[in-house]
């Protein structure tokens, strides 16, 4: 690479030093989505509906001028940006530096297809329906309460039918006045729990599972008890079956809390069958 460089130099007669990769232009086709800002205020919302917490770890996806990640590190994350135009990165690295935050922050030349971010607590991104589409599948499969934020585009649709169901967000806020982009999403990456449970008092739940949407059925004293309102957010399951309100920590093969009605409250735990 550096020897391209010094020949392409030589040829044109310019110096290895000028070697510089072009001036970022706003708008300008990126490999995948092209590069246009996310408004400072809507960078803001993102944060807040991600709940951001110090220490925490924020990965950008396709990061621009590093807008998103200086934000995140100004609210004493660490947080990484992964962008694949050099341009681009190096007029992040000088505006993080410029923002004191240098230290916490990393500007990383790469392609998010072929980046590792599951170690990420928070994961934001501005990229075209179709990326969000390919990237679902690597979402979903994060770490159980990893939180997603995007400007604008959510995760519905199919490459072949954008219209098609998809996972929707837990969360959407429109600014209004709109300051440009105008709208977030935000998403909790849930426990996987679709299968068969058994209870420590024998009864039976079987779980199906869309993205944070439960359905099923609670098997209980000769009784078939369709559940209502299943959700997961994160780790944490809720349903209602029969009157009753169901809530419990999902970890791994063991879910464990409380069923509630009127003024009783009692604990529960169910294991996963095989
Ligand atoms: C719409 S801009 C969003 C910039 C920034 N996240 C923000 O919100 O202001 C999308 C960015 O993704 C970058 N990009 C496109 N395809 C990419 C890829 N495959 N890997 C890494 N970055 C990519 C583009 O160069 C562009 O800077």
């Amino acid at each position: 690479m550096v020897l391209n460089w010094l020949v392409v130099s030589a040829l044109s007669g310019s110096s290895v030093s000028t070697a510089q990769p072009p001036t970022p232009v706003h708008g300008q086709e990126g490999q995948d989505a092209p590069w246009v800002v996310t408004p400072q205020e809507l960078v803001d919302t993102m944060l807040d509906m991600a709940a951001v917490e110090p220490n925490e770890l924020l990965i950008d996806l396709g990061s621009g001028d590093g807008r998103v990640v200086i934000s995140a590190a100004q609210r004493g994350l660490r947080a990484i940006g992964i962008e694949l135009d050099g341009g681009l990165v190096a007029l992040s690295r000088e505006r993080a530096e410029e923002a004191g935050v240098a230290e916490q922050t990393e500007l990383i030349q790469a392609d998010i297809f072929e980046y590792d971010f599951s170690n990420a607590d928070v994961i934001t991104f501005f990229l075209l329906p179709e990326l969000t589409i390919r990237l679902r599948p690597t979402f979903f499969n994060l770490r159980p309460g990893t939180r997603i934020v995007s400007n604008t585009w959510d995760m519905r649709g199919t490459e072949e039918d954008p219209e098609a169901p998809g996972w929707d967000p837990d969360e959407t806020i429109v600014l209004d006045p709109c300051p440009g982009f105008c709208s977030a999403n935000a998403w909790t990456v849930p426990a996987k729990v679709e299968g068969m449970w058994q209870l420590d008092d024998g009864s039976e739940l079987e779980l199906r599972q869309r993205y944070q949407m439960v359905s099923g059925e609670l098997r209980t004293g000769g009784r078939r008890i369709t559940l209502q309102e299943g959700r997961l957010t994160g780790t944490l399951l809720t349903f209602r079956a029969a009157g009753i309100r169901y809530r419990a920590e999902v970890d791994g093969a063991t879910m464990t809390g409380a069923a509630s009605q009127a003024d009783d409250t009692d604990r529960w735990r169910a294991t996963r069958q095989p």
